[in-house]
């Protein structure tokens, strides 16, 4: 049972069967043709992933972009991500663990991007605005964020009831507080639905979004 927001112990046991699950395979390849195709990624562009795990979408984006900076809080999925880079032909990922949702890390971290993504981890983030203000400041001037997760949902999508997760996002709500980052919304829209027996025994459909906003200034 995790009672804290982003108990790293159930991701870092997990990691290993992670790539193992077909849904989970289709849907990160999903979010990764949904970020090809609305942000073009070039080989100019620096990128950030925040809760890469293993990978999964890490490895259809970084060939496109210059190199890629895969971050993610569970030691075992950047094993598992390491593991993969060692037999992969693609090379520019760096791999680290940091949290971004804690400020001290954040303010650390003094690089900036051309592209900051993330597919199904904004939910595992308490402060939602506050992270949010913090990536927003990690972009270069015209740099975009893409971000993936879930619509607001039954709360039954988590098998353990007591995780701590958003039970997926409003998009309005979602909309103004990129605006309050400082960052215009280029487009909101769903890229795929996840069926999947939820925690009452259902098989229910999930949709998953994809929000795309720049750095104006
Ligand atoms: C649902 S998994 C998704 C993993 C991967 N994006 C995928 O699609 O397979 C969420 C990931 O986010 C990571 N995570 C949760 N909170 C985080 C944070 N504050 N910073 C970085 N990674 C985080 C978890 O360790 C986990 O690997």
């Amino acid at each position: 049972m995790a009672d804290t927001w982003n108990n790293p112990d159930k991701f870092n046991r997990e990691a290993s069967q992670w790539d193992e699950n077909p849904r989970r395979r289709a849907l990160a390849l999903a979010v990764a043709k949904a970020i090809i195709d609305a942000v073009k990624p070039a080989k100019t562009m620096r990128a950030l992933e925040f809760g890469c795990g293993t990978g999964l979408v890490t490895f259809e984006i970084a060939p496109l972009v210059e190199r890629l900076s895969a971050i993610d809080t569970s030691s075992e999925m950047l094993t598992v991500l390491q593991e993969k880079k060692s037999i992969s032909q693609v090379k520019n990922i760096e791999v680290s663990s940091i949290d971004l949702s804690s400020s001290s890390e954040a303010d650390e971290h003094d690089q900036s991007f051309e592209l900051i993504y993330s597919s199904m981890t904004l939910h595992h983030i308490a402060d939602t605005a506050g992270f949010l203000n913090r990536i927003a400041n990690l972009l270069s001037p015209g740099g975009i964020i893409a971000i993936a997760d879930l619509d607001l949902e039954d709360g039954l999508f988590h098998d353990d009831p007591f995780e701590k997760v958003h039970h997926g996002f409003d998009r309005e709500k979602l909309s103004d507080q990129l605006k309050a980052a400082g960052l215009q919304v280029q487009s909101f829209e769903t890229i795929y639905r996840f069926e999947k027996i939820n925690r009452s025994g259902i098989t229910a459909v999930y949709p998953v979004f994809l929000v795309t906003a720049t750095r104006v200034h």
